[in-house]
C-alpha cells in the first residue's frame, strides 16, 4: 500500500538516478511547491543543490529572513539571498501600468536568476516545484483560443535559454500530496499551509506607482490584518488574503486632528484552484475591529475598506 513515505524515498531515488554528481540549481520563492521541491532535492543530493532567493524588494513584511534564514540555517540548504531590490524598484519607478510592471518584474527575474546561476559553477540541472495540474493545463490549454488577462510570472524557457536540464520531482502529485510530502520532509506547517503568493509580489497589490513609503506601509498593514486572521482562527478556511494599497488619500480625524493618509482594501477570497472566488464573508466585528488596528497600528493609513467582489468579475489580485 501507498505512503508518503515510500513515495519520499522513490523520488529521492530517481533523482539521483537522473542527476548523478551533476550540480542543481532552485530558484526557492517560499511558496509551497518550491519549498518542497528543494527540500526534497536536498535530501537526494545533499550540497549539490544551490537555492536563489530573489529578494526584489517586493516581498511581504520579514519574508526574505524567515525564508532564507528556514532553508539555510534551519535545513542546511545553500541558498543565495540575490539582495536585488535596488534594480526592481529602480526599475519599476514611475510605472503604474499594471502590465508593464509584470513585464519588468519578469524580465528582471529571469535577468537576476541567470546572474547568480552562472556563479555556480558546473550547474547542469534546474529545479522546479512543477505540479500535475501543471503538466495537464499546458497541455489542455494548448492549441485552443486564449485571452491573456495577466502575463504571468515564471522562469518558462529559462532551462533551454540557459543550456540546462530540467528536474522537476514534483510532476505526479496533486497539490494535497505536496503539503503531505512537505509534512513528511519535516517542512513546518507555516510554510505547507501559506496561502499563495504571487510572483510580482507587492507591485500588483499596489496599483498606481510603486514608492518605498507605500511599500512599507502595506507591509504593515498586511502584517496586522494576516495576524487578525490567524487570532480569529480563520487562516485555513481562506483561500487567500492579502491588503492592497489604494493610490489616493482621503481625509480623516484622529484625536483634535485632522489626517490626510492613504486608504486601502482589504481582499479574502476562498476558492478552490484561483480561477474562481468568492469574497469571505467576514463578520462585522471582525471588520470593525480590523480595520481599528489598521488605522491605530499602521501610520499612513486613515482609511479601511473591505472588497466584497467575487471572481468574475473581479480577479483575486488588484493588478
Ligand atoms: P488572479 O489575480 O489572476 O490570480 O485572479 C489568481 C491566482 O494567481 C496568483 N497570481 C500569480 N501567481 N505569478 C504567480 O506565481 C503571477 O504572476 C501571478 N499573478 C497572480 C494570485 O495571487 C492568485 O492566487
Amino acid at each position: 500500500d501507498w505512503t508518503m513515505g515510500a513515495y519520499r524515498e522513490e523520488a529521492v531515488a530517481k533523482i539521483r538516478e537522473q542527476v548523478g554528481d551533476a550540480k542543481v540549481i532552485c530558484a526557492l520563492s517560499g511558496g509551497v511547491d518550491s519549498s518542497v521541491a528543494a527540500a526534497l532535492l536536498h535530501e537526494a543530493v545533499g550540497d549539490q543543490l544551490t537555492c536563489v532567493f530573489v529578494d526584489h524588494g517586493l516581498l511581504r513584511l520579514n519574508e526574505a529572513e524567515e525564508v532564507v534564514g528556514m532553508f539555510r540555517d534551519h535545513m542546511n540548504l545553500r541558498v543565495i539571498h540575490a539582495q536585488e531590490q535596488e534594480l526592481f524598484l529602480g526599475e519599476l519607478d514611475g510605472v503604474s501600468d499594471p502590465e508593464t510592471k509584470r513585464k519588468i518584474i519578469g524580465r528582471l527575474f529571469i535577468d537576476v536568476f541567470q546572474k547568480y546561476a552562472d556563479q555556480i559553477e558546473g550547474a547542469q540541472f534546474l529545479a522546479q516545484g512543477t505540479l500535475y495540474p501543471d503538466v495537464i493545463e499546458s497541455v489542455s490549454f494548448s492549441g485552443g483560443p486564449s485571452v491573456t488577462i495577466k502575463s504571468h510570472h515564471n522562469v518558462g524557457g529559462l532551462p533551454e535559454k540557459m543550456g540546462l536540464k530540467l528536474v522537476e520531482p514534483l510532476r505526479e502529485l496533486f497539490k494535497d500530496e505536496v503539503r503531505a510530502l512537505g509534512h513528511e520532509l519535516g517542512l513546518p506547517a507555516s510554510f505547507i499551509y501559506r496561502h499563495p503568493f504571487p510572483g510580482p509580489g507587492l507591485a500588483i497589490r499596489c496599483p498606481g506607482e510603486i514608492t518605498r513609503e507605500k511599500l512599507e506601509i502595506l507591509r504593515k498593514a498586511d502584517a496586522v490584518y494576516i495576524d487578525q486572521i490567524r487570532k480569529h482562527g480563520l487562516y485555513d478556511e481562506i483561500w487567500q488574503a492579502f491588503v492592497a494599497i489604494l493610490p489616493v488619500r482621503t481625509v480623516g480625524v484622529m484625536g483634535d486632528g485632522r489626517t490626510y493618509d492613504y486608504a486601502c482594501a482589504l481582499r479574502a477570497v476562498t476558492s478552490v484552484d484561483g480561477m474562481t472566488a468568492d469574497f469571505y464573508p467576514f463578520s462585522h466585528d471582525f471588520l470593525g475591529e480590523t480595520a481599528t488596528r489598521i488605522i491605530n497600528e499602521v501610520k499612513g493609513i486613515n482609511r479601511v475598506t473591505y472588497d466584497v467582489t467575487s471572481k468574475p468579475p473581479g480577479t483575486i489580485e488588484w493588478e
